[in-house]
């Protein structure tokens, strides 16, 4: 991957693991450690199962070697995860060794993709349990009380814990995900997200709102909206439910730009960004909210993945090139200085060196802010794993990797430089890593800027005049303090 700090990282798009600390009063003196790998939608999966477990007495744990429970939240996306996933259990097994009564749990979409597998695989692991299931985590850890080992990873129709406050975990106490819908019915041949996280399904809007006018409340400036697919966000409200504001009610489906509509209306000082849009379904109705409302935030990634339409159509993903450079002038078009990032992948099955370079003008064409980039890595079950060959030599899709990383480089640098001089609004997010004078935050678009702090605080929003730039980030200094109401 390739990250906004100008490295390349080997997985997660969302970068690093992190480890996830709160502050909770421990009820039952039994302590968890969890850990999360991969995208957004896990981070935000474990504040769920933090919140469960808390309602039993669970406090959180940042120190493994303390806890009574461990919880490895777990990405399937690539090879790698998983590998990472499983030198991570073998340090737990030194732990356990000392500390038989030690209770580990593997969660998330390994845990999915592998099932009761995982128990033959890893001796270690007590617990296995499905995206689906961590409503059942206090029962299956009373059947690991009970001396046996637990899983449960059946997939639902209608699970979205809209219900569920989620505890937020190793937070800046400023921004916060919401997941809003779960799964994923799109079938990209080489993903097994549809798989691991089973059928799309969406979550009520009402119960959407309220969580965010509680973040509001408690100090939160932004909230991002994640979904696999968010332009396929649909809800149906019961014919006899009320309509708050004239829209859903009756039994109107509230579509994704409706509810885009009414998170924005929660208060003009919460910004709202979003994660993450599908060319196939990204309609010109939601990029007018976007532009009509000044806290919805001026970036959209948008995932292309190849820039070959032949490719594009062995992906599965329902577009071409032709149709993905559309939505990109739709997106220039109607929300102009948008910032636009994507995902893509190098040596998918079949790829000749002309496709490649496809990927590599459809780059030039565009000009992403940032790109996430990937070797592809098959993985069992696909449609492409049963279909296609992986006949891309390793060397040849490390090589395209490299050169796509490369060609981002330049463009996120050339992106940068003509952001210098402008001022950007930023919302601060904490001390910036590099100096504790300076503050960082991003910018509607979300580059990352930096400033001294002088008498800001954390959660404010400032206008920032931009004089100096990094390879990836702003450097600049307040001019005023922005008051929005
Ligand atoms: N719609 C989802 C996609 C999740 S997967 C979302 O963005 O929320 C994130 C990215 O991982 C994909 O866009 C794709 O570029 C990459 N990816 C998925 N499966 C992959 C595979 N088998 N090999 C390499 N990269 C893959
Ligand atoms: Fe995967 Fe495609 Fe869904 S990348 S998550 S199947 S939109």
């Amino acid at each position: 991957m390739f990250d906004t700090n100008n490295k390349v990282i080997e997985e997660g798009r969302q970068g690093e693991a992190l480890t996830l600390e709160s502050q909770q009063p421990a009820a039952n003196g039994k302590k968890l450690f969890l850990e999360s790998y991969g995208c957004q939608m896990n981070f935000s999966d474990s504040e769920i199962v933090a919140s469960i477990l808390s309602d039993k007495g669970y406090s959180t744990t940042p120190d493994y070697n303390e806890a009574d429970i461990i919880l490895i939240n777990t990405c399937a996306i690539r090879e790698n995860a998983e590998q990472r996933v499983r030198g991570r259990l073998r340090e737990f097994n030194y732990i356990k060794r000392k500390n038989p009564s030690l209770i580990i749990g593997v969660m998330g979409c390994m845990a999915e993709r592998l099932k009761s597998q995982f128990l033959e695989e890893e001796k270690i692991v007590d617990i296995v349990v499905g995206p689906d299931a961590y409503r059942d985590l206090p029962a299956l850890i009373e059947t690991v009380e009970g001396g046996q080992k637990a899983v449960n990873v059946l997939l639902s129709r209608e699970e979205t814990y809209a219900d569920i406050s989620p505890i937020r975990l190793d937070s800046n106490g400023v921004t916060a995900f919401i997941s809003i819908m779960r799964g994923c019915d799109n079938m990209c041949s080489f993903c097994v997200v549809p798989f691991t996280r089973g059928r799309e399904r969406s979550r009520d809007p009402e119960s959407i709102v309220r969580e965010a006018h509680e973040l509001f409340e408690n100090g939160y400036r932004e909230v991002t909206l994640l979904g696999q697919n968010v332009d396929s966000y649909k809800f149906t409200p019961h014919p006899l439910a009320p309509s708050p504001n004239g829209e859903g009610g009756h039994g109107i489906a509230v579509t994704f730009a409706n509810l885009l509509e009414r998170v924005a209306l929660v208060n003009p000082e919460l910004r709202i960004r979003f994660s993450t849009s599908n060319p196939q379904d990204m309609t010109d109705d939601v990029l007018y909210v976007v532009a009509k409302y000044e806290n919805i935030c001026k970036y959209i990634h948008l995932p292309v993945q190849s820039g070959n339409s032949e490719v594009l159509e062995r992906m599965n993903r329902g577009y071409t090139r032709e149709w993905y450079l559309n939505r990109i002038a739709a997106i220039r078009k109607i929300i102009p200085g948008c910032g636009v990032s994507t995902d893509m992948m190098t040596g998918f099955c079949g790829e000749t060196e002309e496709q490649h370079k496809e990927t590599v003008s459809m780059m030039e064409e565009v000009k992403y802010d940032f790109s996430y980039l990937f070797k592809y890595s098959e993985r069992p079950g696909t449609l492409a794993q049963r279909k296609y060959a992986d006949d891309i030599p390793e060397e040849t899709k490390l090589r395209r990797l490299q050169e796509v990383i490369a060609l981002q480089q330049k463009h996120s640098a050339e992106k940068v430089k003509e952001a210098v001089g402008k001022v950007h609004r930023v919302l601060i997010e904490g001390t910036s890593k590099k100096s504790e004078e300076m503050f960082f935050g991003r910018n509607t678009q979300n580059t990352v800027v930096v400033f001294p702090k002088m008498n800001f605080k954390k959660g404010e929003y400032v206008d920032v005049l931009a004089d100096n730039c990094s390879a990836t980030t702003l450097i600049g200094k307040a001019v005023s303090a922005h008051k929005i109401k």
